[in-house]
């Protein structure tokens, strides 16, 4: 019979601690619910106990969404697991992931401890979190640098207390795939004896860029999970690529002897939802998810895919969910809307509905046609209930070569119109620092992204922004056929984020 492989995808943990991603609980819960119709197995929604919001997002996620393992990482202190435990304690299933470094180099400079302290820490911390639960992971950090042996001990020591599942990270992405598969090998023959039960797992970060054929190596030396983040994101250079595993074992069953569960058409939704809420976008050629990765530009490539898809693609691009020809134009009502929406199956609620369709009517008497992919950005910036209520009503930009830009902002608070001005070293900044008044706060922005939706030169334009308050961040999209408009909108998104809740 071929083995299941469990798909433990990190995105929420490991995934946004990528260099300046900053997700609400709100942000993590959507995206909870989009892994869940993907079908991985397990989502790690955090480390509960490395701030209040993420024990927050953690805790929301376990009692919300409903189909994967919910899982928290924890450090072998008991504080660690003790929060851990009550975040995901409302779970349909729960896991506690606890991981200790092992490397002689984290053991002497980060952890000031001995083998036989780290070995204590493990089994202490490890029969704590079963007291709580019956699905333990346990991870030795930095396994690929550490003696093979003591990789070994540790395991067994975790496996003694209770862990289920063992899994080896590789997380300075230094292995190389015979390397890692011989590890591999050795804990599965070492661990594994008597403890048949034991779920061997990889955690493959990518610094030389090698962290899914690392992935695939060690499937083939036994392991049946894996981890990874969608579109690859994390630490540095990121994680295993969650989609691309997928699709590896899907288009490869003629060599791998595991299958995947998941369900594939809903990568692209997934990869997009990911990008959006991160800001970080997705590479053109990125394998699976890239814009280009079925975009066939020589004419032979392009007469071959004609004649027959499989040609040049050895994956369906629907079934990941790619590709799609519905466009709406400036006459199609709410009918034509409401379907376009249940098409996509996106289901709004009628005050979201309502602000959607209006958002929709003004860029399509603008821009003309609207593809689904534009619709999609309209309906991630206007189904959000913002909290603060103000709106963004208009705003002119003047200036340019020779000319301070300025910018006159108007928004409506409470069914009051206010109008505000400022000026700034270009358009974007004059309409930060008028909307900075219009808010009365001192906001710094830390990111500014530019997506473009469509192509051509009446493109519409996502604008992603990061923006500081005080200790926080806070971040906000917009999207517009006009870049100042859009990143006017993205301000206003982030900055009713630091208003009270009106809820
Ligand atoms: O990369 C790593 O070692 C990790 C562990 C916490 C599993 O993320
Ligand atoms: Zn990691």
């Amino acid at each position: 019979m071929t083995d299941r492989l469990i798909i433990l995808d990190t995105t929420l943990r490991d995934g946004e601690q990528a260099p300046g991603i900053a997700l609400s609980p709100d942000d993590k819960v959507a995206i909870a619910h989009q892994l869940a119709k993907l079908q991985v197995d397990v989502i790690e929604a955090g480390f509960a106990a490395s701030s209040p919001g993420d024990f927050l997002s953690v805790s929301r996620i376990a009692a919300e969404v409903r189909g994967p393992v919910i899982a928290s990482l924890a450090r072998t202190t008991p504080d660690d697991i003790d929060q851990a435990a009550d975040a995901v304690k409302a779970a349909e299933r729960s896991r506690i992931h606890v991981f200790i470094s092992t490397s002689q180099i984290h053991m002497e400079q980060m952890l000031r401890m001995n083998k036989q302290e780290v070995l204590e820490a493990i089994t202490e911390s490890v029969t704590r979190a079963k007291r709580y639960c019956d699905d333990i992971e346990f991870s030795p950090q930095d396994a690929t640098r550490t003696d093979p042996d003591f990789v070994v001990e540790t395991c067994r020591a975790a496996v003694a207390a209770g862990a289920t599942t063992i899994n080896i990270p590789d997380t300075v992405g230094y292995a190389m795939p015979e390397h890692f598969a011989g590890l591999m090998t050795k804990v599965y023959d070492e661990v594994r004896q008597g403890n048949q039960d034991v779920i061997l797992s990889t955690h493959c970060h990518n610094d030389l860029g090698l962290a899914v054929a690392n992935s695939l190596s060690a499937i083939e030396a036994g392991a049946r999970q894996i981890e990874g983040a969608i579109n690859g994101i994390g630490e540095r250079a990121g994680n295993t690529s969650t989609e691309e595993i997928i699709m590896a074992i899907k288009t490869r069953q003629d060599y791998f002897d595991v299958e995947v569960g998941a369900n594939t058409t809903e990568i692209v939704e997934t990869s997009r939802l990911v990008s959006r809420l991160t800001g970080y976008p997705v590479q053109f050629n990125k394998a699976v998810v890239g814009r280009n990765a079925f975009a066939h530009e020589s004419g032979i490539h392009q007469h071959g895919v004609l004649q027959n898809r499989e040609t040049y693609e050895i994956m369906d691009p629907a079934a990941i969910g790619h590709e799609s020809v519905l466009v709406l134009g400036k006459h199609s009502g709410r009918a034509a809307f409401a379907d376009a929406l249940s098409k996509m199956d996106i289901q709004l609620d009628e005050k979201a509905f309502e602000r959607a369709f209006r958002r929709f009517k003004e860029l399509a008497d603008r821009k003309g046609e609207i593809s689904e992919s534009g619709l999609r950005a309209i309906i991630s910036t206007q189904s959000v209930v913002p909290r603060g209520e103000v709106k963004l009503v208009g705003i002119r930009v003047s200036g340019g070569y020779d000319q301070t830009p300025e910018a006159v902002v108007t928004v409506e608070r409470g069914g009051v119109e206010q109008t505000v001005t400022g000026e700034g070293d270009g358009m974007v900044n004059a309409a930060f620092v008028a909307l900075q008044d219009a808010f009365d706060t001192a906001a710094t922005l830390l990111d500014y992204r530019v997506n473009p939706i469509t192509s051509g030169a009446d493109a519409m334009a996502e604008v992603n922004v990061i923006v500081q308050v005080g200790p926080a961040t806070f971040s906000g999209r917009g999207v517009s056929t006009d870049v100042v408009e859009g990143s006017a909108r993205a301000f206003v998104a982030a900055l009713n984020k630091t208003l009270p809740d009106m809820e």
